[in-house]
């Protein structure tokens, strides 16, 4: 039997508290108009004390099972994509998976820095398209602000917290038609770990650390690599980039991002952009530009939707999906 993993539904869920521009200026020498022009942020949320990224993985999880008509029951297969699990072990998925109540069947986490959720996306179709599990919540989640050097203004102004969730379900291609995800590529070059790490960890100090970034580094590299990853899927798929509907990209750098719509030659009005109230919220910053695009009616049922991420490792990948 041949399996395609198809989008039942999706859900965002970001915290209450929000930190402006403003706000940071009073902290770090910067300014409103510096982060605007250079990165298109002027506010993110930040989690609150005791908010832990499993408590907004299980408020986005449960809105996409709502989206998608389930219940947790529905679900064997959680994958959470974090750089910010609640502890070292076990996976912030096997907590989520006890907080939404979902019985048995698989759960771990995926660490690929801002390209979690690429990285998770493509994980999960293989297992679903294997016929190994049935219905997968796919969630990027991050509390963000917990490593951050918050006097660091090259890199404290950039982040914010939330979490996005999809529901994907493994689905024989007579029923699925063609809906599910098309093509993934996936790429890390270990060699660039210097360019965006974080400066503690388990093995290494015994602590978390912060993140520390070559912005400017990351930054080249940026436009390039992204753009190839998306070429990459939809060659795959045998499909113009320029038929996509909607360009989904993780939100690092609204400069970023417009470099890339100029390079592969897309439309301004095919971006969902959310980097003005969210700033960069790593691997959960494609599932909610997703959700922003379908609450707001622009992403419809049968849309092609082009996502792509690069983060830390240097990771970088695209994936493609008729929704
Ligand atoms: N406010 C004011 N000035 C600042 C700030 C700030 N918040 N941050 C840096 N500056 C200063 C620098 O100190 C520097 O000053 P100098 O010229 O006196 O030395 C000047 O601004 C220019 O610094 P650059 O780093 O060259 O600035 P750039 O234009 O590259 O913008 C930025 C910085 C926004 C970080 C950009 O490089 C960027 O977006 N990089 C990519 C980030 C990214 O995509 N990360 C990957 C995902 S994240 C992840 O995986 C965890």
């Amino acid at each position: 039997m041949s399996f395609k993993a198809v989008l039942r539904g999706c859900g965002a869920f970001l915290p209450e508290k929000v930190l402006t521009n403003d706000d940071l200026s009073k902290r770090v020498d910067t300014s409103d108009e510096w982060i605007r022009e250079r990165t298109g942020i002027r506010e993110r949320h930040v989690a609150s004390e005791g908010e832990l990224t499993s408590d907004l993985a299980a408020h986005a999880a449960r809105a996409a099972l709502k989206d998608a008509g389930l219940t947790a029951d529905d679900i064997d297969l959680i994958i959470v994509a974090t750089t910010t699990p609640d502890l070292t072990f076990p996976s912030t998925a096997a907590i989520v998976q006890a907080k939404i109540g979902a019985g048995a069947g698989a759960a771990f986490d995926i660490q690929a820095v801002c390209t979690g959720f690429v990285y998770a996306l493509s994980t999960a179709e293989k297992f679903l398209c294997a016929g190994q599990h049935k219905r997968a919540l796919v969630i990027g989640a991050e509390t963000f602000s917990r490593i951050l050097d918050w006097e660091d203004r090259g890199t404290c102004v950039l982040f914010g917290d939330g979490a996005g969730a999809f529901v994907l379900e493994a689905q024989e291609e007579s029923e699925a038609g063609d809906r599910g995800v098309m093509a993934s590529f996936l790429r890390c070059d270990g060699r660039l770990v210097d360019l965006l790490y974080v400066d503690g960890g388990v093995s290494a100090t015994q602590s978390t650390g912060y993140v520390r970034m070559q912005g400017n580094k990351v930054f080249r590299e940026a436009v390039t690599r992204i753009s190839q990853a998306m070429v990459a899927v939809c060659e795959e798929a045998n499909v113009p980039v320029t038929d996509i509907d909607w360009f989904v990209p993780h939100q690092a750098n609204e400069r970023i991002i417009q470099g890339v719509v100029k390079k592969l030659d897309l439309r301004n009005d095919q971006v969902i952009s959310t980097i003005a109230g969210q700033g960069n919220t790593s691997a959960a910053s494609i599932p909610l530009a997703y959700c922003a695009g379908v609450a707001d009616g622009r992403i419809k049922k049968g849309d092609l939707v082009l996502f792509e991420a690069m983060g830390g490792g240097l990771t970088w990948g695209a994936a493609l999906m008729r929704v």
